[in-house]
């Protein structure tokens, strides 16, 4: 497998095949999802440009940060709260477009502006959530929450 993150020009959604396309190579070629979490922190990052792309993973009754690329963040999140424990609890991708308008939201860095919480799935439960922050506002819509979501949907897919 390359090690060479190809970007391709043009729509968001085109973007998003290939990216998409990566991942699957990269996921589908290792089974250890903490290495897979890191490389496709990298790979939305690299290709977007986001502020900060990263994991939290469910320990116990927490969301602990996993792999991230970004600058430093909160280590923990509780059930329900923030935007992350928020998706947790409601069992859905949440589309934050303006941060201050989320009651709760945790600000992590007084830089994010809108944000993207979407749960990762193993066996019916939700065993981590991807979560990407913006410096712009309303940076996300459904078109990403449809391919984000096809994107988390990599990493058990063929590990059940
Ligand atoms: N803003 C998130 C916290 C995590 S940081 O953005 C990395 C939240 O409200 O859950």
């Amino acid at each position: 497998m390359s090690e060479n993150l190809i970007i391709a020009q043009g729509s968001k959604s085109e973007k998003y095949e290939i990216l998409l396309q990566q991942i699957k190579a990269i996921v589908s070629g290792e089974s250890d999802n903490i290495a897979n979490m890191a490389n496709i922190a990298a790979m939305i990052h690299a290709t977007f440009g986001f502020w900060w792309t990263g994991f939290y993973r469910v320990a116990e009754d927490e969301l602990v940060l996993g792999p991230f690329q970004g600058p430093l963040a909160c280590s923990r999140i509780r059930f329900g709260r923030g935007v992350c424990g928020t998706a947790w609890e409601r069992q859905q991708t949440i589309i934050v477009p303006d941060v201050e308008q989320f009651p709760g939201h945790i600000a992590c860095s007084s830089l994010s502006r809108s944000e993207i919480v979407v749960p990762v799935w193993h066996d019916n439960t939700i065993v981590a959530v991807l979560d990407i922050d913006s410096k712009e506002l309303a940076t996300f819509d459904m078109e990403d929450k449809l391919w984000l979501e096809r994107i988390v949907a990599t990493l058990y897919s063929d590990k059940q």
